[in-house]
């Protein structure tokens, strides 16, 4: 069986390699919205997406992030010109759940329209640190969030490698 949707979600990627041109305010208010259309446990829509464009803000989470990592020369936001960092509240039981899974709808709503983007790890540390707390601030969030991921977006340069074969046992029927 497939679909439109069934064949989205096959043929979504990371990507780790971006162009430099921004993507258009219609393509990050469909990632976003989709986002906001993910289940939330109870629906009580906690997570956060703080839009991050500007090229000062960039270069200071990507900096922030490679601390994280011990190699203040990486760049593990590929050069993408967007990034949507997602937080959510820890006094939500379901928080990592719910953050979780809007970060992973935006990654499909992305590929869908042809964007690139990738999940970006250690927004928990980056955002535990003073700057990132006094980011957190300055975006009028409570000091109870936390960071999720960070999803990277941008229009893709060059090839994607094909994604590995899945694995046989994946699925296990009881
Ligand atoms: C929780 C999580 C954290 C990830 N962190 C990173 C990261 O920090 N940097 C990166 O390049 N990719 C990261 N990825 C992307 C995975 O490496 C990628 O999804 C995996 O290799 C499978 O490739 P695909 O997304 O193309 O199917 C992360 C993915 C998840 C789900």
């Amino acid at each position: 069986m497939t679909n439109e949707v069934l064949k989205a979600i096959e043929a979504r990627r990371s990507c780790r390699s971006y162009e430099e041109k921004q993507i258009s305010a219609e393509e990050l208010s469909a990632v976003t919205n989709a986002g906001t259309w993910a289940p939330t446990a109870k629906g009580l829509q906690s997570p956060k997406m703080v839009v991050v464009q500007d090229a000062e803000t960039m270069a200071k989470l990507e900096r922030m992030n490679a601390a994280v990592l011990g190699n203040p020369d990486a760049h593990p936001f590929y050069g993408a010109p967007t990034a949507v960092v997602v937080f959510a509240d820890t006094q939500v039981p379901t928080y990592m759940q719910d953050g979780s899974l809007v970060l992973g709808t935006m990654l499909l709503a992305a590929s869908s329209i042809g964007l690139g983007s990738c999940w970006i790890n250690r927004a928990k540390e980056s955002f535990q640190t003073e700057e990132g707390k006094a980011l957190m601030r300055k975006w009028g969030l409570a000091d109870t969030y936390e960071g999720i991921g960070i999803c990277i977006l941008g229009y893709v340069k060059g090839e994607i490698p094909a994604p590995k074969a899945r694995k046989e046992d994946y699925i296990v029927m009881a």
